[in-house]
């Protein structure tokens, strides 16, 4: 158990990616707070992970909120006094709202930053004075490409706040590494999860985005919690700052 005896905060846990990594981190021995919106799916998992003997607790969290971000984390230190591993996943893609810059309305802007980039940072900087207290931690932040490329040129928002919160992974990874706290980003591919319904339902889209990828295959939860696993725990103990591609290969190419 790669995990055990320490604390994870998981944000965006109630679905797809941060649903599989909550679960992934329990297996591994953590104790794990899934801080989510969506209290229906996040009450269940942590019914469904508590029932087969986990630490699991929900706390109902909007990241863009400073108030509820800082009462997610006086939570998790009530219920288990550290917090180990902040696993920085809650993200918004507004399809068909956001839009090239011009078309683009201040309140998508504004709304998909404030939960992409604000989010993390908050999460952040409220977990980051008891890691310090602690000696250490892991942040791994979720990114995407659109961060790094222009491949969605309709998602100027979504690639924006993405593009930030890589940056924001590097910079707080050079102010904390002497603290030995490590901050790391994970860059997914297309991942079969319920932000992308808009893109996959429709089958014809699917073959393409599928075919796109030099495995042949579009991602899912399982195959982002190893390296989420790795980057949490002590395996990794002398990387910070960097971008861990788990894509199928597609900016390989
Ligand atoms: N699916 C992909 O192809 C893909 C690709 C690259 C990056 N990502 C990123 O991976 C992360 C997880 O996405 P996913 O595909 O699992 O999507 P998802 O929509 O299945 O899950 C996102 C979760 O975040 C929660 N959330 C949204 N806003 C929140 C808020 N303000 N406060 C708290 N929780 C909030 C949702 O309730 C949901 O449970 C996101 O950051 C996303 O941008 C996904």
């Amino acid at each position: 158990m790669r995990l055990f005896g320490k604390v994870s905060i998981v944000t965006g846990a109630s679905t797809g990616l941060g649903a599989s990594v909550a679960a992934r981190f329990a297996r591994e021995g953590s104790m794990v707070v899934a801080a989510d919106r969506n209290e229906i799916d996040g009450v269940s998992l942590i019914e469904h992970l508590q029932s087969q003997g986990y630490d699991a607790s929900f706390v109902r969290t909007d990241i863009a909120d400073e108030h509820s971000v800082k009462s997610m984390v006086d939570a998790t230190l009530t219920r288990h006094g550290r917090i180990d591993v902040l696993f920085n996943n809650a993200g918004i893609l507004l399809a068909g709202q956001d839009l090239p810059a011009h078309e683009l309305s201040t309140e998508i802007w504004d709304a998909v930053l404030n939960v992409n980039l604000r989010g993390p940072f908050l999460c952040a900087k409220y977990t980051i004075p008891h890691m310090l207290n602690q000696g250490g931690g892991s942040i791994v932040n979720v990114g995407s490409r659109t961060g790094l490329f222009g491949c969605a040129p309709k998602l100027t928002a979504y690639s924006s706040g993405k593009a930030g919160l890589i940056s924001l992974t590097r910079v707080m990874a050079a102010a904390y590494a002497r603290h030995n706290i490590r901050v790391n980003a994970i860059i997914p591919g297309t991942m079969d999860t319920p932000m992308n319904n808009y893109l996959l339902a429709d089958s014809l889209a699917r073959e393409q985005y599928r075919s796109a990828i030099p495995m042949g295959r579009l991602g899912n939860g399982e195959d982002i919690e190893g390296l989420a696993l790795f980057l949490a725990s002590g395996e990794s103990k002398y990387c910070t700052g960097g971008l861990y591609m788990c894509d199928g290969g597609v900016t390989a190419v």
